[in-house]
């Protein structure tokens, strides 16, 4: 298996609006290949503008916050590229379309690194904000998954969230948690009707 980053990737439209999504970079040799699933806005603006970010969130709700509706997270100007990037990051890499696979479900995106860096210490993982990564997953997933196999990884994940979550990793899992219960019913919360026992 190829290493897949969980990376917060920025692109800009032709007009100059950002598009904020979390998405895996599989790193081919020196290169790392973004591959959206159609029909996706981020093909569009790759398609105008062939370039893209990717930053490590500092803060997990940008990564909840994406896939629940939540997109209007501070940016900054990138360095080489017309882009922009996450303003709190603990580092982001910039890249160049340098090559694309087309395919009627899931085009590929070469992106060759022009520019990196870093912009504050990472010394460690939690597990809270690891559960918020994997529930996000989860949640862009819903309609191809059984709701048993949701259900059974959102109780999982849920055990990590109540020992380890700070406040910003807590209401991450809750943007989660009601996105899965609008799809599944409300008997699919999990932290949210531990506390209202
Ligand atoms: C951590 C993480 C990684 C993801 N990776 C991908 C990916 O590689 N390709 C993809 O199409 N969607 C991926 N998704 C789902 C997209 O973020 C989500 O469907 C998004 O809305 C698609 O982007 P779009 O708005 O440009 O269509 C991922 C979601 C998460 C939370």
């Amino acid at each position: 298996m190829p290493l897949i980053l969980e990376t917060i990737v920025t692109t800009l439209s032709q007009e100059g609006g950002v598009h904020l999504v979390p998405f895996g970079l599989i790193r081919e040799g020196d290169d790392y290949v973004l591959a959206p699933f159609r029909p996706s806005p981020t093909i569009l603006n790759l398609d105008a503008n062939p370039c893209f970010c990717a930053s490590s969130p500092r803060d997990v709700r940008v990564i909840a916050g994406a896939v629940t509706g939540r997109r209007a997270w501070a940016v900054v100007d990138c360095d080489r590229i017309r882009g922009k990037r996450l303003a709190d990051s603990f580092g982001h890499a910039e890249f160049a379309v340098a090559a694309v696979e087309d395919d009627p479900t899931r085009p590929r995106y070469r992106g060759r690194m022009v520019h990196s860096a870093a912009h504050a210490p990472f010394i460690g993982y939690n597990r809270a904000q690891a559960a918020v990564l994997e529930a996000a997953i989860l949640a862009t997933r819903l309609h191809r998954l059984a709701p048993d196999k949701i259900l059974a990884e959102m109780r999982y994940l849920a055990i990590a969230i109540s020992k380890t979550a700070g406040p910003r990793e807590r209401e991450a899992w809750d943007w989660i948690e009601d996105k899965v219960a609008a799809h599944l019913g409300t008997d699919a919360r999990i932290l949210a009707a531990a506390d209202a026992a």
